[in-house]
């Protein structure tokens, strides 16, 4: 992602939902990042700058300022993710990028053989929505289905599961070291 914005010569890119700024340090010196999200543990954890405490549904930006907006494993906390990626193409200019990914409710079948319950905004839906804010012909889909990640022990285990908000039945159920696989998709939309 950073590889796309950065060689489509993106210069203002707004992360909506930054957490503590992992796409922030991932981009450092190669794209002006700004920060945004509405928790104040998260900002105060975030270890890039500048960011702004706002949310994402009321963003403190003027109509087509940004060149990118993010928002990254973000949206399935809204009810109603349409009305933030709506502020998000407000704020983009013309020509200008959201991308917005989200996990599938089949993602980790080693740990979740009976699937993630449905969110507001997951894999399985994520490019309709998106397309209902900016159309169909505006969006692009990625998807990833890959064993990318390796838990080595138990601990290891254990504290994704809790980041997860999985019981720790799960737990119990797998013999490490497991290899997860992930999936899920990142849309892509440009501002009309
Ligand atoms: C799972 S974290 C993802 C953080 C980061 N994007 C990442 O990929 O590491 C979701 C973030 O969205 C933020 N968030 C949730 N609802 C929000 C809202 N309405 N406005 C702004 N931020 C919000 C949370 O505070 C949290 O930092």
């Amino acid at each position: 992602m950073a590889k796309r914005l950065v060689s489509d010569g993106v210069g203002i890119v707004l992360d909506v939902g930054c957490g503590i700024g992992r796409f922030g340090a991932a981009v450092r010196g190669r794209l002006c990042w700004l920060g945004l999200d509405m928790s104040p543990r998260q900002l105060a954890d975030c270890t890039v700058k500048p960011v702004i405490r706002a949310d994402a549904v009321r963003l403190p930006i003027g109509n087509g300022r940004v060149d990118a907006v993010t928002m990254l494993w973000m949206l399935y906390h809204l009810d109603e993710p349409r009305d933030a990626i709506s502020e998000a193409r407000r704020v983009l200019r013309r020509g200008g990028l959201l991308a917005a990914c989200a996990s599938s409710r089949t993602n980790d079948p080693e740990l979740v053989p009976y699937g993630y319950p449905r969110t507001s905004f997951d894999a399985e839906e994520a490019a309709d929505i998106v397309s209902d804010v900016f159309g169909a012909s505006n969006v692009e889909l990625e998807r990833w289905d890959a064993p990318l990640v390796q838990l080595t022990d138990r601990e290891e285990v254990a504290a994704y599961a809790r980041s997860h908000l999985l019981p720790p039945t799960v737990v119990e159920a797998v013999t490490p070291p497991v290899t997860l696989t992930k999936r899920g998709c990142l849309v892509w939309a440009k501002r009309p």
